[in-house]
């Protein structure tokens, strides 16, 4: 049997190759669509769709920190009307699936993108953003199992779109989040979003980034983080975990499907090397071949544990 490089997030979403890029550090995909970047690409993750237009915080809103950054955008989007027709109408002819990250300050507002979206052809799937550290209240949800459990039922009653859970890291046990949104109907879970950060200036005496002086860290400096909590996850969930976190190279994406991640997402990478995902999806493939592979799963050495659940 040949290799299949395919992976099914469920309820149809599946994606030619597990390799896709980051809410919020590849636009809508438009740019790369332009420099002709797509193509061997697995999926595009949108910048996080809230229901009005947001200009996002005053700047400055970004800053390298020594092995990564910091960013508080603050959810700066078009609103999902905008993307629910322009930019879907130009998805419909990709072969890459998109999948549309959604942001809201409340339930409501989470339930009336998703329920735009749906009706929306050319949308692969939506990414429920619980987790954004740069809003305010907005990370209440992703650090309350009830309360995401009940956003993610509240959403899945308004659509029938795969739908994936992005999960914030900065709680005690991100196993508890997991379950509880896996068993509100998410087909999918994505982890992790940002470790909250800051950067101090010195001379100034204050925070480099405005507002409360937090931000969001990704890039390398996070990825033995993510991976721990991609590992952890693995053995308390059963539905698929698209992991992300620092992921800079192939090895690293392997390593993450090790520890147990179905798919994964390239973020931070893209700013200093635009087209990176396309080379690490390519990467991947060729050690998938030279390790007579059958699929992604023959990688995966962490499983469920949680006998009550099998
Ligand atoms: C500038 C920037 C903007 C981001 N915007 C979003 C967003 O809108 N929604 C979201 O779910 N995650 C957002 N993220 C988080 C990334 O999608 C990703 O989870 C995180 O950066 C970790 O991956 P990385 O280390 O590969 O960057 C953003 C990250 C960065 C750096």
């Amino acid at each position: 049997m040949g290799f299949d490089p395919r992976v099914d997030l469920g309820r149809g979403l599946v994606l030619p190759n597990p390799i896709g890029t980051a809410s919020g550090t590849f636009g809508y995909g438009f740019e790369a669509e332009e420099m002709g970047s797509l193509i061997g690409l697995g999926a595009v993750y949108t910048k996080g769709t809230t229901l009005h237009p947001r200009q996002g915080n005053s700047p400055p809103r970004i800053s390298e920190t020594r092995a990564g950054m910091l960013n508080s955008i603050g959810l700066q989007n078009p609103g999902v009307d905008v993307v629910a027709t322009a930019y879907a109408r130009r998805w419909l002819d990709w072969r890459v699936p998109v999948v549309v990250n959604v942001a809201g300050a409340d339930q409501d507002e989470y339930v009336r993108v998703c329920e735009r979206l749906s009706g929306a052809a050319g949308v692969a799937g939506l990414e429920l953003n619980i987790s954004c550290p740069n809003i305010s209240h907005g990370l209440d949800f992703g650090t309350d199992p009830g309360r995401a459990a009940q956003l993610v039922a509240a959403v899945r009653r308004v659509t029938e779109l795969p739908l994936l859970v992005k999960l914030t890291p900065n709680v005690t046990d991100i196993t508890e989040v997991g379950r509880a949104v896996q068993d509100a109907g998410a087909d999918a879970v994505s982890a992790v979003n940002t470790y909250v950060g800051m950067k101090i200036s010195l001379p100034e005496r204050r925070p480099v980034l405005r507002g409360l002086g937090l931000a969001g860290l990704s890039g390398p400096a996070i990825k033995p983080l993510a991976l721990a909590t991609v590992g952890r996850l693995r053995r308390s969930l059963l539905i698929p975990i698209v992991g992300i976190g620092g992921i800079a190279s192939s090895r690293d994406a392997l390593e993450f499907m090790v520890a147990g991640a179905d798919a994964i997402q390239i973020g931070t990478a893209n700013f200093y090397r635009p087209g990176i995902a396309v080379e690490v999806a390519r990467e991947c493939l060729e050690f998938a071949a030279g390790e007579g592979l059958a699929g992604w799963g023959d990688l995966r050495q962490l499983e469920p544990v949680d006998s009550s659940r099998s």
